[in-house]
């Protein structure tokens, strides 16, 4: 396995396919992928973003556009991405939405909605691709998950949940597939600057850009991390929020973002 250099190549670049491609980390993501010399397919629901996208890559680029929920349409879309440019070595299943659900907002459609973008969009992605690579085993499975999701905030209660899901299924998924030859990656960012976060007013410190997260997961994806946390101030106390007393960790977090009580006393 090649070691240090700008661009790692631990697997042999091939074909990557990356779900949530018209916009924000996954685009950026597919922008870097291609220029390290994969050949990239775009999926998103935005046709006319994935295609203007892929002309200013150029060669070595395919798209198709696809809903993660519908699972034949993706199936669908990574085909004919296949055809366009070979089986698929390495999928990234990206597309995510944000949910602002709160306890005076529980909407269950909204709830539905987000757990099927989240967490079916995955399974989806996943079951897309996952056959060809045990057929030839070798292959590589990425999902972005969040940092987030590996604590209760007293916001965003589905999202959370939803990334939380997405984390204990790639975790069993890299058990039961890495002794076939199948690398598994989850990718567990901190905040990042996209449209996901446009209109929230909650504190996001270390906020990163799309493109640096995207070279730090293209990093680490090239040399097959089980997983990819950063930035590493929000990682370490995420990890140490984890192993706090559920009462110590539920004062610190009622203090750093108090929940406002409405005029009649009710919860929100
Ligand atoms: N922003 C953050 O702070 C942050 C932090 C940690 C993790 N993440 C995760 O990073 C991933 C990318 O999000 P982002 O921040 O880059 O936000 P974004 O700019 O809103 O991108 C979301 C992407 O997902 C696609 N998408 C949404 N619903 C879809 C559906 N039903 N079918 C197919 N594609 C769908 C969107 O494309 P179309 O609308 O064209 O379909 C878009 O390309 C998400 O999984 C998110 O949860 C974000």
């Amino acid at each position: 396995m090649a070691r240090g250099g700008p661009a790692p190549a631990a697997i042999p670049r091939g074909v990557a396919i990356v779900t949530g491609s018209s916009s924000g980390l996954g685009q950026a993501l597919a922008r870097e992928l291609h220029r390290r010399g994969w050949r990239v397919g775009l999926v998103a629901r935005r046709a006319e973003r994935l295609e203007a996208l892929a002309t200013e890559l150029g060669e070595g680029t395919a798209w198709a556009a696809a809903d993660v929920r519908d699972a034949p349409g993706l199936f669908a879309a990574v085909r004919k991405i296949e055809r366009a440019l070979g089986a698929c070595d390495l999928i990234v299943a990206n597309a995510g939405t944000s949910s602002s659900s709160s306890l005076t907002r529980l909407d269950p459609e909204e709830a539905a909605r987000t757990l099927r973008v989240n967490v079916e969009g995955v399974v989806h992605s996943v079951a897309a691709v996952l056959p060809g690579m045990l057929e030839r085993n070798a292959g590589h499975v990425a999902a972005v998950s969040s940092l987030a999701g590996e604590v209760g905030l007293p916001m965003a209660a589905i999202y959370l949940a939803s990334k939380a899901a997405v984390t204990r299924f790639m975790d069993c998924l890299r058990l039961q597939a890495r002794p076939r030859g199948i690398v598994v990656t989850t990718i567990l960012p901190g905040f990042l600057a996209t449209d996901m976060l446009d209109g929230t007013r909650f504190p996001k410190p270390f906020l990163l850009q799309p493109d640096e997260a995207a070279r730090r997961i293209a990093d680490g994806l090239e040399r097959r991390k089980a997983r990819i946390l950063f930035p590493w101030p929000t990682a370490l106390a995420v990890a140490v929020a984890r192993r706090l007393p559920t009462g110590l960790y539920d004062r610190i977090i009622r203090l750093l973002l108090p929940v406002p009580r409405p005029k009649n006393g009710s919860a929100t």
